[in-house]
């Protein structure tokens, strides 16, 4: 091989390691952004089983998963918790009635506290303002004379779905866990 074309082909090769080795972090940080945003199916939880759950009186659930900081993956975290409500559905033509799940997020939409249950009147609470909800996540008018609820809308509704696991043929609750930004009329999504 000649003086000349070794030469060359040494610069490339340099080249390309350099290019290499500022292109890695780039493209982690793009891998890392994507798996960040994740997809619908990262958010799906299987959280109760439906024969647990009992009917008019709900139920929280936590949410467990992986949450990364700049360095580290912390398995097994609770990233936060849902209220789980299970009503009968209404029974058509003397059929047997099927229950229904609904999901709440248990984070306080005025300034995201932890949403209690009021066991008393049985509908949700939120201590620090006191804001009140229905079973149905709806916010309670306040009556007139008392405070304003301060909520500016409804609990967050979460998608929830029931489904059969093929081996124990028991059902299962199975919620997409999202967050949604406080103080607004509006559920936004959290980026
Ligand atoms: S944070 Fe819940 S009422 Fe204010």
């Amino acid at each position: 091989m000649r003086r000349r074309t070794l030469l060359k082909w040494v610069s490339g090769c340099l080249g390309a390691l350099c290019a290499s080795v500022v292109g890695i972090p780039g493209v982690s940080f793009v891998l890392q952004a994507l798996r960040k945003s994740g997809s619908d199916v990262d958010r799906v939880r299987r959280v109760a089983r439906l024969k647990d759950l009992p009917i008019g009186k709900p139920v929280a659930v936590p949410i467990v998963g992986a949450r990364e900081d700049a360095w580290t993956v912390h398995p097994d975290e609770v990233l936060g918790r849902v209220w789980l409500v299970k009503r009968p559905s209404d029974a058509k033509d003397g059929a047997e009635p099927t229950a229904q799940v609904a999901a709440f997020s248990a984070t306080c939409p005025h300034l995201g506290c932890a949403v209690q249950h009021d066991a008393k009147e049985n509908r949700f609470l939120c201590p620090c303002h006191r804001a009140i909800f229905g079973l149905d996540g709806e916010r309670v008018v306040a009556k007139k004379g008392s405070q304003k609820n301060p909520s500016p809308r409804a609990m967050d509704l979460l998608d929830c779905r029931l489904v059969t696991d093929k081996t124990t043929q028991e059902v299962w609750v199975e919620v997409t866990f999202q967050k949604f930004e406080q103080g607004l009329t509006k559920k936004v999504l959290k980026a």
